[in-house]
C-alpha cells in the first residue's frame, strides 16, 4: 500500500528515527558529491496554493538530485477544489506522476488528496501542519547537539501549523516542549490532547515567554501572522508585542541556546536582526536541512 507523509502523528517513533538516519546518509553523499539517484525516471508534481521559497526550491532541487524531475503548479494554475474537486485532481495526477507534494490551505483538502491519490502525498504545509519543516528542524538540532536526549524546546509566538507539528513530534521523541503563546493563540486543542495522551514528553502551553525559555536548549519562533491570516496582521502585531525573540529573551535561556526560525522571518517583529544574525542562530542550517530531510522522505516513500 502506498504511504503518505501528511502529519508526523502518522509515523511511529522508529519511522521518525529512520527518516533522520536516512537524511543523514543522503546529506553525507550530497556533500561528498556522490551521485545517489534512486528516483531516476520519476516525477513529483508540486501543487501550491500559497507562496514559497524553501519548500518549492528544496523539493525541486532534491528531486533532481535523486535522479527524478519535479513539476511546479502555481496557485492560479489548477485552482484545486475550485476549478476541479480535490479528489479528481488526485485521481488525474496519479496517472501522470509518481508522487505529489502539496502546499494547501485546508488540512481537510490535504487528507482528501492523500485519500484519492494512488501515489504518495507529501504535506508541504497546510493550515494545521508543516511536517517537513519540523523533521528538518529536528535533524538540525540532532546535528548541533549530537544527541536528542534531555532536550528542551521553547516555542515563542503563535500556536500555528509549525507549533502543531512540533507537538506531534513531541509525541514521538521525548523532550520538554514549552510553548509560550498569547492568550487566544493556542495550538490546536485536539493535536495537543492527542500528544499529551501519548505521555512521551512534557508539553505545556504557557503565556509567558520568559518562563518558557528558562533552561531551554532551543528557542523557536515563527511569523506572528501566517499565510492566509493577513487580515489579522495589525491586531496580531499588537497582541504579540511581548513575544519577540531578542537578546534579552535569549539571555534567559541556557548559555549555548540555539535559536531557530522556519523562515521567512519578519525581522524586527518576531525576531531581531541581532538574534537572527547572532551566534545563537542556526536558521540557515535549518533552511538547508529542508533539502536533505525531504530527499529522505521522497526516497523512502517513492523509492
Ligand atoms: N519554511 C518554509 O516552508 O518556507 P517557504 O514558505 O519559503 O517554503
Ligand atoms: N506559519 C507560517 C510558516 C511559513 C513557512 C505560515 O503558515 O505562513
Amino acid at each position: 500500500m502506498k504511504k503518505d507523509f501528511v502529519s508526523i502523528a502518522d509515523l511511529s517513533a522508529d519511522e521518525v528515527w529512520n527518516l533522520l538516519h536516512t537524511a543523514k546518509e543522503i546529506k553525507a553523499k550530497t556533500q561528498k558529491g556522490e551521485p545517489h539517484t534512486p528516483l531516476a525516471g520519476q516525477t513529483l508534481t508540486m501543487i501550491f496554493q500559497k507562496p514559497s521559497l524553501r519548500t518549492r526550491v528544496s523539493f525541486e532541487v532534491g528531486m533532481y538530485q535523486l535522479g527524478g524531475t519535479a513539476l511546479y503548479l502555481s496557485p492560479n494554475e489548477i485552482r484545486i477544489g475550485e476549478r476541479e474537486s480535490v479528489a479528481d485532481v488526485a485521481r488525474v495526477l496519479s496517472r501522470y506522476c509518481n508522487g505529489l507534494m502539496a502546499r494547501l490551505f485546508a488540512h481537510s483538502h490535504m487528507l482528501e488528496l492523500a485519500r484519492y491519490a494512488t501515489v504518495p502525498v507529501i504535506n508541504g504545509l497546510d493550515d494545521l501542519f508543516h511536517p517537513c519543516q519540523v523533521m528538518g528542524d529536528i535533524l538540525t538540532i540532532w546535528e548541533h547537539r549530537e544527541t536528542l536526549d534531555d532536550l528542551k524546546v521553547a516555542w515563542v509566538g503563535d500556536g500555528n501549523n509549525v507549533a502543531n507539528s512540533w507537538i506531534n513530534l513531541a509525541s514521538k521523541i521525548p523532550m520538554v516542549l514549552h510553548l509560550a503563546v498569547p492568550e487566544g493563540y493556542d495550538p490546536d486543542p485536539d493535536v495537543l490532547k492527542t500528544a499529551e495522551h501519548c505521555g512521551t514528553s512534557e508539553i505545556r502551553v504557557l503565556h509567558d515567554p520568559q518562563e518558557a525559555v528558562k533552561g531551554a536548549d532551543v528557542i523557536y519562533t515563527d511569523v506572528w501572522t501566517s499565510m492566509g491570516h493577513e487580515a489579522e496582521q495589525e491586531e496580531r502585531a499588537a497582541r504579540f508585542q511581548d513575544f519577540q525573540v531578542n537578546d534579552r529573551l535569549v539571555g534567559l535561556a541556557r548559555k549555548g541556546v540555539k535559536v531557530m526560525h522556519c523562515l521567512p522571518a519578519h525581522r524586527g517583529e518576531e525576531i531581531t536582526d541581532e538574534v537572527m544574525d547572532g551566534p545563537h542562530s542556526i536558521v540557515f542550517d535549518q533552511a538547508e536541512n529542508r533539502l536533505h530531510i525531504q530527499k529522505a522522505i521522497m526516497a523512502i516513500l517513492m523509492g
